[in-house]
């Protein structure tokens, strides 16, 4: 776990946290798979790897980043909903990564469940593998405890078998596509990315793990698992 002062130098550390798993994966396999996550703590980190200000832009290797998303809302990519849309506007239309190398969740598909299917068919494609080892994984969480969509109490939280499922989340009135816990689980790297005072109880929570909250249930096989925090979200 790692505790920074405010949103901006969380940010910063996720951002040279990212930078330097990026450079490790493609000096030792030529490329770097991300899934980025939604929700609005990680639109700061996007931006600062993109913006011209910094030096993290220039570290990324663009072209060999392949970007996946760990979950998506039911919404077209230009919806304001859309984390394809959050992550496009904050970062991935500023920087040389080519078209090729964005992997989004097709949210407009009308059925969330082959929208799913179709995710984890492209994914399995691309890395490879029928279970990708992805290099980092970005989550956040909710303040119910929720990661990516994996929400309490919903069944999406015992699959076994896809990688990719398409849960419908009663509170929210829709369908969510998520990445599932097996998926997750067999990442490299795992960042989780939380930001403010409302946080610091669920983050208390699930960190004492009572098995209650779906975000304790993320705990990488055979990865690392980081908690990237700013002051006001961590527990006392
Ligand atoms: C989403 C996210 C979700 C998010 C949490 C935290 O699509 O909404 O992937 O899991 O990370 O809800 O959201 P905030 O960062 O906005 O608090």
């Amino acid at each position: 776990m790692q505790i920074f002062a405010d949103q901006r130098e969380l940010a910063r550390g996720a951002a040279n946290e990212f930078v330097a798993r990026a450079v490790a994966a493609v000096a030792q396999r030529g490329s770097f798979t991300v899934a980025l996550s939604g929700g609005s703590t990680p639109k700061l980190l996007y931006r600062l790897l993109a913006s011209s200000g910094d030096p993290f832009r220039h570290q990324v290797p663009w072209r060999e980043t392949h970007f996946f998303w760990s979950d998506e809302r039911h919404v077209p990519p230009d919806h304001a909903d859309s984390n394809y849309r959050m992550t496009n506007e904050a970062m991935l239309s500023h920087v040389p990564v080519p078209q090729t190398n964005i992997h989004r969740i097709y949210g407009e598909n009308p059925d969330a469940i082959e929208a799913a299917r179709d995710y984890e068919r492209h994914l399995i494609e691309i890395t490879g593998d029928t279970l990708p080892r992805l290099d980092l994984i970005l989550l956040g969480l909710g303040p119910d405890g929720h990661t990516a969509s994996i929400f309490p109490g919903s069944e999406v939280l015992h699959e076994t078998q896809h990688l990719v499922g398409a849960p419908w989340v009663e509170k929210l009135n829709t369908y969510r596509i998520t990445m599932t816990l097996p998926l997750l689980n067999n990442a490299a790297s795992i960042l989780f990315l939380v930001s403010g005072a409302e946080k610091a109880e669920i983050v208390r929570a699930v960190l004492e793990g009572h098995k209650q909250y779906p975000a304790e249930y993320v705990k990488p096989t055979n990865g690392e698992l980081l908690w990237l925090l700013d002051k006001d979200a961590a527990p006392d």
